[in-house]
């Protein structure tokens, strides 16, 4: 898989422009984020922990939670304990006020952790959730496989990420609002000159669909599934230890 960075000129690795980025771009995000979709974000996340309902997890994993909408979303399910954890300390602070405005910051705990070293011991959570977060990832296959290692038996993985529409004409209409339209807007509010560019190369760059779920199986993952949304705009992974 290449390995797309946001700052091409820079010589720091993948995670290091990563964590940089999103501090960047933190306090614009979640805004960007919904006027960008039209605020599609919003249901796609709904639907992606509806998926997690009929297992009823009470320990629950938010890996690369950012501003903690997934975490948040997640509190539908009931859960006794929610846990988002982040690389980046700007999007964690966003997420934190975000969390005391609505008095939810005793049901979700926010912590600085890399989705590539989870510093939980094995077996520990029912489910883990990822929105928007793999794509990012420096090593997709360790991050999952530590996912894995963490999830207690029996227990499912919900990942939520942007994949590549096919069909015409919509194909067409879509990369043209995204690879055109999108990086300009998202330039002009966040003030970051790669940031937004960053977003359609690596969702171009992302091994989604079958490819996913083969890294998916590979590193233990069974009845693995995967359901498109928006024509293929984004896809929600599905998975069980
Ligand atoms: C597009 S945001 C998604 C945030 C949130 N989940 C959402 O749905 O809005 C991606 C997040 O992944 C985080 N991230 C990227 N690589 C990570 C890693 N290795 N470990 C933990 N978080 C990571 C970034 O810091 C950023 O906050």
């Amino acid at each position: 898989m290449s390995s797309v960075l946001p700052y091409k000129e820079q010589s720091s690795g993948k995670k290091e422009q990563v964590a940089d980025m999103f501090n960047n771009i933190s306090k614009k995000y979640d805004f960007l984020n919904h006027f960008l979709s039209l605020g599609i974000d919003i249901l796609w996340r709904k639907k992606a922990i509806k998926m997690l309902k009929p297992y009823q997890p009470k320990v629950i994993l938010d890996i690369a939670t950012g501003t903690a909408d997934f975490a948040i979303e997640s509190l539908k399910l009931n859960p006794d304990q929610v846990i988002g954890v982040d690389i980046s300390e700007g999007m964690l602070d966003v997420g934190r006020k975000k969390l005391k405005e609505r008095k939810l910051d005793h049901k979700i705990e926010l912590r600085l952790g890399d989705s590539e070293k989870l510093l939980f011991d094995d077996n520990k959570f029912d489910a883990v959730i990822v929105s928007f977060g793999v794509r990012n990832f420096e090593n997709l296959e360790r991050g999952l496989s530590d996912m894995y290692r963490v999830l207690k038996p029996g227990g499912r993985v919900v990942i939520l990420e942007f994949s590549r529409p096919s069909k015409f004409p919509f194909r067409n209409i879509y990369n043209f609002y995204f690879k055109a339209i999108l990086p300009r807007i998202g330039r002009m509010v966040s003030k970051d000159g790669s940031a937004y560019t960053y977003l359609p190369e690596s969702v171009q760059a992302f091994p989604d669909g079958d490819n996913f779920l083969k890294i998916f199986n590979k590193v233990g993952f069974k009845n693995t599934k995967c359901k498109p949304l928006t024509l293929g705009v984004s896809s929600i992974y599905i998975g069980e230890k």
